[in-house]
């Protein structure tokens, strides 16, 4: 069969990403630009500045994508673009960008989720297989899905508040670090230890998730100590949160592991990026022989070969969406089976 090359776009949060990716696994070039440092000082990403930057920059990290591949958009066989879920205003850049691209060109226009983009990060560099267990873990979801094949997607359990990433980004916030929250705690977590107390989650058999009580925990921890003008052990607070909150995905896992006996597991989203959650999760794997696959750093914040890699079996099915496409800002990854 030809070699199938799609030219994919993610500008759903504060990165503007464009990437070229072959038969949906084969990274021939990708590009990240992040906004992070400009809405670092502000402590968290402010909407409006962001879908500006990336009106800004988009045709640029369009033309180093293309320089890097030496290849132009006419070589492609698709356009796709991250639709939903995100910012409204960020992913209205990209889904136009891509909808002029496809007209000009005359390409097929694919949308995609970009909670699949995450999943699908797993398909590049490595083998999916199904059925599988997939945990998604980012700033605004915590999702156990089970994937029978490409696009069959089970909803097994999700956060009933917050999403695990908006809790690392609150506490570590509390915990005077900067913005990004996790990759921080994570730092400050290497140097302390698991002392405090913190409450257990949703304590029952179903594969919900919960994180609000620990993060009003940490929150209100801290506010008590520094009422009695007492100093926290800030490594020790972080290394506390971090286990517990990595606690509450292991449990679940467990739990999906014993009851349905399925054998390979992928993890998707920004949160995945860390390492001791990493091991967690590939200790439990081990327990219940079940092979855990984790995709390549790079691949697990947002990026647009997450994107391509998921447009290619809509690609393969000719599922093509109209240049009346539209953004939107909330979308369940069950709809898209
Ligand atoms: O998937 P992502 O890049 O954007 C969303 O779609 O939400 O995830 C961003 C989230 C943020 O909450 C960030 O703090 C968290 O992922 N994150 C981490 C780490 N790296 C990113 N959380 C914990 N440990 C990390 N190393
Ligand atoms: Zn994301």
């Amino acid at each position: 069969m030809k070699d199938v090359y799609i030219l994919s776009v993610e500008t759903s949060c504060d990165e503007t990403s464009i990437a070229i990716v072959k038969n949906g696994e084969d990274v021939i070039a990708l590009t990240i630009l992040t906004q992070m440092d400009t809405h670092a000082n502000f402590g968290g990403v402010i909407p409006e500045i962001a879908s500006r930057m990336h009106t800004e920059n988009i045709t640029m990290v369009l033309e180093e994508t293309l320089n890097k591949a030496h290849m132009e958009v006419k070589d492609m066989d698709a356009i796709a673009v991250t639709y939903a879920p995100g910012l409204l205003g960020s992913l209205l850049v990209g889904v136009e960008f891509a909808k002029v691209l496809s007209y000009v060109y005359d390409k097929p226009l694919i949308k995609v989720n970009h909670l699949i983009g995450h999943i699908y990060a797993n398909k590049i560099n490595n083998k999916m297989k199904f059925p599988c267990l997939a945990l998604i873990i980012s700033g605004g979801h915590t999702e156990l899905i089970k994937m029978k094949d490409d696009y069959d997607f089970e909803l097994l359990g999700e956060t009933q508040d917050d999403a695990i990433g908006e809790a690392f980004d609150k506490v570590a916030r509390v915990l005077g670090l900067k913005y990004p929250g996790g990759p921080n705690i994570e730092k400050l977590a290497l140097e302390g230890q698991n002392t405090y107390k913190l409450p257990k989650m949703v304590n029952d058999n179903s594969y919900n998730f919960s994180y609000s009580g620990l993060k009003s925990a940490v929150i209100n921890l801290v506010n008590k100590e520094k009422n009695k003008g007492l100093e926290i052990n800030k490594a020790d607070l972080a290394c506390s949160f971090q286990t517990a909150a990595v606690d509450e995905l292991t449990r679940k896992l467990e739990i999906a592991l014993k009851e349905t006996n399925i054998k390979d597991v992928i993890i998707a989203g920004g949160v995945s990026a860390n390492k001791y959650l990493r091991e967690e999760i590939a200790k439990i794997c081990h327990k219940y022989k079940a092979k855990l696959n984790l995709p390549d750093f790079i691949y697990c914040t947002d990026n647009a070969a997450m994107i391509g890699a998921a447009a290619y079996p809509l690609y393969l099915k000719k599922e093509f969406a109209d240049l009346d496409l539209n953004a939107c800002s909330n979308a369940d990854i069950v709809e898209n089976s």
